[in-house]
């Protein structure tokens, strides 16, 4: 389900910065060779998840759900030269792809990529991170918001895509969605952040810790 008239999301994509061209070759290949594309951000996020590391002035940043890379590229470009993206997949093939463009871009280099299950990458993280953003297995958007929330620092933010699960959210009937029902509830009732639930693409949750 698209929750914006699709007119209206293009004049919205038109009107937001354009991303450079790897990014355009990052898609085409994606879209080629990759089952699911449609799982990257896009444009629209993208550029929301960069603008949101800038304002932060984030300087490590943790991202649960590589794929191929889009979103990875877009907060790396937003982060300052010393900048840190640890960025977690279990796809070999897709980060064979993601490898490829990162090596490409100039801000590839701010990138670290943790192969493995993320709970796992997670748990050997030390040090305050500025910015999480939460796009991987569904069943475990809890588990990496109870597992990074202590790591982020007062002031930085949690971001969960697909919160809104193409609407199913408001009549749940399966296990993803139940899960992302629990999420939204987790953070909703959790005194430790002010958080948004907002409408943009398949929903984007923003928790900020105070
Ligand atoms: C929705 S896609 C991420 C899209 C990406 N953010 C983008 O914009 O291109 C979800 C990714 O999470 C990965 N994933 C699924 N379970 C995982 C796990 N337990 N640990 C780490 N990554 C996982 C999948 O392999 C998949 O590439």
């Amino acid at each position: 389900m698209q929750f914006i008239n699709e007119e209206v999301e293009r004049f919205a994509h038109d009107h937001s910065s354009r991303e450079s061209d790897l990014f355009g070759r990052l898609q085409d290949e994606t879209y080629a060779t990759m089952q699911y594309p449609q799982m990257q951000v896009g444009r629209i996020e993208g550029q929301f998840l960069k603008m949101l590391v800038r304002l932060l002035d984030a300087r490590r940043v943790l991202e649960i759900g590589m794929f191929t890379g889009y979103s990875a590229l877009m907060m790396a470009e937003g982060l300052p030269d010393d900048g840190q993206l640890i960025t977690c997949d279990i796809n070999p093939k897709a980060e064979e792809i993601a490898r490829r463009y990162f090596a490409e871009s100039p801000h590839g280099r701010k990138i670290e990529i943790r192969m493995g299950p993320a709970l796992e990458t997670i748990e050997e993280l030390t040090g305050p991170l500025d910015m999480v953003f939460i796009d991987a297995d569904k069943q475990n958007y809890v588990n990496y918001y109870n597992a990074c929330l202590p790591r982020l620092r007062p002031g930085g933010l949690i971001v969960a895509d697909n919160v809104l699960w193409s609407g199913k959210v408001v009549q749940p009937d399966d296990d993803d969605t139940r899960a992302i029902v629990a999420f939204n509830e987790r953070v909703n009732s959790d005194a430790r952040v002010e958080n948004v639930c907002l409408t943009v693409r398949d929903g984007i949750m923003l928790a900020w810790k105070g």
